[in-house]
């Protein structure tokens, strides 16, 4: 494969919609929630002053191939979402009422992912990295989180983190080869998740 990795903040605007439909290839709750606030999401965190980012471009093609973010403050993005209240409420009203379980959860993972950042100094967390199904297999999921290393240690950050559930052995493989440790392994919700970390 023959790729550039971007800085996330740089890219043109109108990819946005690519980045938001290869994130939906994640399990996690972003993707739950739907298409509306996975792109937000991203509209947020490339405006976001200390969240960093990569996407993968493919360099005959101009495809995007996948997306990596890290934040030394997750909440804050997730948080950022409510800012255009009549945008927010219509959308979780939405998934209220045809997905109450996700509403649910919405509510305990804002609460986890605050508390996992609260004591920690120096640190950032790896928000996300998602690669596009036609460009797994090939060591650009761990190449794009390796750019958060990277990134986060010359940003200054000692140490890295993660969340990632139980079953994900793509993620959990990638992460592992990057250097992370498991420190723990928590329920959220209907998440089992190990919680991994890494010095920078
Ligand atoms: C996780 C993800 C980014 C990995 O991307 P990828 O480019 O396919 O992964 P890589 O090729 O870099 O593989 C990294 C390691 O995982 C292993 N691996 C890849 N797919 C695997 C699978 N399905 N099962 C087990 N191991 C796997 C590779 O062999 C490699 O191991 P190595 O470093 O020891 O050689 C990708 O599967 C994805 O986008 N998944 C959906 C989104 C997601 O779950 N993101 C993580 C959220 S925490």
């Amino acid at each position: 494969m023959n790729y550039t990795l971007h800085p996330l903040k740089t890219i043109d605007p109108s990819l946005l919609p690519k980045i938001a439909e290869i994130q939906l290839g994640d399990a996690g709750l972003l993707s739950r929630l739907g298409y509306p606030f996975v792109l937000r999401y991203f509209e947020i965190a490339i405006q976001d002053k200390r969240a960093f980012g990569f996407y993968a471009q493919d360099n005959k093609t101009g495809e995007i191939m996948g997306l990596s973010l890290a934040s030394p403050e997750p909440s804050s993005l997730t948080s950022q979402l409510t800012h255009d209240r009549k945008w927010f409420i219509a959308q979780i009203l939405k998934v209220l009422f045809s997905r109450p379980l996700i509403f649910l959860q919405m509510i305990i993972s804002s609460i986890t992912i605050k508390s996992q950042m609260e004591n920690e100094t120096d640190a950032v967390e790896c928000v996300y990295f998602t690669v596009d199904p036609k460009f797994r297999g090939h060591h650009l999921g761990r190449t794009l989180q390796k750019a958060l290393m990277d990134e986060g240690r010359k940003l200054g950050y000692k140490k890295i983190l993660a969340s990632i559930e139980t079953w994900n052995k793509a993620s959990l493989a990638a992460t592992l080869s990057n250097g992370f440790t498991i420190v723990k392994t928590y329920r959220e919700g209907i998440y089992h998740r190990h919680r991994l970390e890494n010095r920078l």
